[in-house]
């Protein structure tokens, strides 16, 4: 696993565009996997103001998110669709017909995953996973318990999920309870991982990452075993750490 340290989170959010639209760039076809949550935003915002500046072109480039609320709308203003148009895909030209995210309102939730999976292997997976981390060490929407084995399925959000994401919605009754996710083993089927972290709060989950033991009770310590992660971590997100022999800086 490479880290950097970055200063602060518009560093993060600066490297991890860097990193991104150079990929983009030097790939004829590329599946990126895309997180939501309030971490990307900056890495986003950042890939945007890239393709208003130097046109990096998107029409090549296939988008998988990682999850999506069940029970809300692609045009609701709180699933994750909006979110990606809103803060991404209306501003790049990705293809509208590149662009995939579970569906969160099929009539059979159970179809809907396998159906996400197929059409993943279907265009080759993923090559790149964007990737933020939960305070209990959840990625996607797999939580503590999670099985390492598992591929896309709908999961029950615990009450600290639902509390950390009610900042998106009116009140906490708003906020869904269920969700369909990838599951650990499609994220860890990806080539490459891209894991942000930034802020004190989410110290202890990184330095459980970085140095905590492989355990399903911290979802996030199955990447110990990916062979291509890079982590871009502010230095509030790694003030923990007393020893990480691989700090790039
Ligand atoms: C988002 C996702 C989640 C978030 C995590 C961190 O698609 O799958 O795992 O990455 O909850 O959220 P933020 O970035 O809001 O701290």
């Amino acid at each position: 696993m490479e880290v950097i340290k970055v200063r602060d989170y518009n560093e993060m959010s600066k490297k991890a565009a860097e990193y991104i639209t150079s990929k983009v760039k030097s790939s004829t076809c590329i599946n990126l996997g895309l997180a939501t949550g309030g971490t990307p935003l900056g890495l986003y915002k950042n890939m945007v103001l890239d393709f208003q500046k130097n046109k990096t072109d998107y029409q090549h480039v296939t988008s998988f998110n990682l999850d999506e609320y069940v029970g809300l709308s692609e045009d609701h203003p709180n699933s994750y669709h909006y979110y990606m148009k809103e803060n991404l895909f209306n501003y790049i030209n990705i293809l509208k017909s590149n662009v995939h995210l579970p569906n969160g309102k099929g009539v059979s939730l159970k179809k809907e995953c396998d159906h996400y999976d197929k059409l993943i292997k279907g265009c080759g997976g993923i090559d790149v996973q964007v990737l933020g981390i939960g305070q209990n060490g959840h990625i996607g929407f797999n939580e503590p318990g999670t099985s390492f084995g598992t591929k896309t399925h709908v999961v029950k959000l615990t009450e600290s999920t639902r509390q950390a994401n009610k900042h998106f919605f009116n009140d906490m009754d708003e906020v869904p309870t269920h969700a369909i996710t990838m599951g650990i083993q499609s994220i860890m089927n990806s080539r490459e991982i891209l894991l942000l972290a930034s802020g004190a709060e989410k110290g202890v989950a990184i330095n459980k990452l970085l140095q905590g033991d492989l355990n399903e009770q911290f979802p996030a310590s199955i990447l110990q075993l990916h062979p291509n992660v890079t982590v871009i971590a502010d230095e509030q997100s790694l003030t923990s750490h007393i020893s990480i022999q691989d700090i790039t800086t």
